[in-house]
C-alpha cells in the first residue's frame, strides 16, 4: 500500500489523474470503477479538464460505478447514476451505456446484484477503482460487519453513514435511505489498481485504521491491505492520525517520478 500525503486538493486529483490518463494511454478500452461522493471530485475535475485539452479521451472506455441508494427514483438527483452522470460521465466522451451502476430499483434485487457481477466480469474486471472511504471506515457502501469476501448486495446504511449523508439530502436523515447496493468488497478487491482518495480531519480514524490498524471487518477498508496494488492519496487532516507519517512523506519525495502510482 503506498500512501501519499499532499496538501493540495487539486494536486491530489492530478496524481490520480495521471494514472487514469496512463492507463487509457496503454490500453484504450480499460475499465474503470467510479465511486461517488466528494472525494473523487477532484479527480472527475482534472479528468474532465484534461478530455477538454485532448490530453484523454473515454470512448472505448467503461466504466462501473460502486454503490447505488435502494429505491431513488430515475430522475433523483442523488441517485447515484445521476450523480456520476452529472460529475463526471457527462462531462467527458464515453459512449452510450458505456457506465453502468447496480439497479437501485430493480424488482428482484439478488438478481440484480448477479447480474451487475456478471457484467464487471464480462467487462475484463475493473483495471482501475477511485475510491472514497466513509467515517466509520465503508467503501462502496460496505458497513462494517460486512463480509470481507462479499460480492454485490443490498446492505442496510448504517445511522452514522445516513446522517453524514444528510447533507444531500437537504440536511434530512429520514430523507436518505435505509438501504443500499453495493459492490462487495470481495469485488473491490478483484480490481487490479484501487486509488483511495481521503481528504479532511474526519475521515482520520478510518484513515489511520486502514493503513495501520488490524484487518477487521469493524473497519472494512482494511481488507484493502491485503491488495497488491493499492495507492492512497490523503491531506494532511485526513494523515493526521498515521504513526508513520514521516516515514510516507519522505518515502514519496525520494521517489522516482517514473514509477508514477
Ligand atoms: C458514501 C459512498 C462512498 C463514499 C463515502 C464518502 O457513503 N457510498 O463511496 O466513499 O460516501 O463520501 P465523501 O467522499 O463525500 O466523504
Amino acid at each position: 500500500m503506498e500512501v501519499i500525503i499532499i496538501e493540495d486538493a487539486r494536486q491530489i486529483g492530478s496524481i490520480a489523474a495521471d494514472a487514469v490518463e496512463a492507463l487509457l494511454i496503454g490500453k484504450p478500452t480499460a475499465v474503470l470503477g467510479l465511486a461517488t461522493g466528494s472525494s473523487p471530485l477532484s479527480i472527475y475535475d482534472e479528468l474532465a479538464a484534461r478530455y477538454e485539452l485532448g490530453r484523454v479521451s473515454f470512448h472505448q472506455a467503461r466504466g462501473f460505478t460502486l454503490d447505488e441508494y435502494v429505491g431513488l427514483l430515475a430522475d433523483h438527483p442523488e441517485r447515484y447514476r445521476n450523480v456520476i452522470d452529472t460529475v463526471f460521465v457527462s462531462r467527458v466522451d464515453f459512449g452510450p451505456g458505456a457506465v453502468a451502476g447496480p439497479d437501485g430499483l430493480a424488482a428482484d434485487i439478488p438478481a440484480a446484484c448477479a447480474a451487475y457481477e456478471t457484467a464487471i466480469d464480462h467487462a475484463g474486471g475493473v483495471d482501475l477503482q477511485i475510491l472514497g472511504i466513509g467515517t466509520d471506515g465503508h467503501i462502496g457502501f460496505n458497513e462494517p460487519g460486512s463480509s470481507l469476501a462479499s460480492r454485490t448486495r443490498i446492505k442496510t446504511l448504517t445511522r452514522q453513514t445516513r446522517i453524514d449523508n444528510a447533507r444531500f439530502f437537504d440536511g434530512d436523515v429520514d430523507r436518505v435511505p435505509t438501504h443500499c447496493l453495493t459492490q462487495g468488497l470481495g469485488t473491490i478487491m478483484a480490481a487490479r489498481h484501487v486509488v483511495l482518495v481521503a481528504t479532511g480531519r474526519t475521515k482520520a480514524e478510518a484513515v489511520h485504521q486502514l493503513v495501520e490498524g488490524p484487518v477487521s471487518a469493524m473497519w472494512p477498508a482494511t481488507i484493502l491491505q491485503h491488495h497488491r496494488h493499492v495507492t492512497v492519496l490523503l491531506d494532511g487532516a485526513a494523515a493526521r492520525r498515521l504513526q508513520l507519517a514521516d516515514y510516507y512523506r519522505e518515502t514519496y519525495l525520494s521517489k522516482p517520478r517514473w514509477q508514477g502510482i
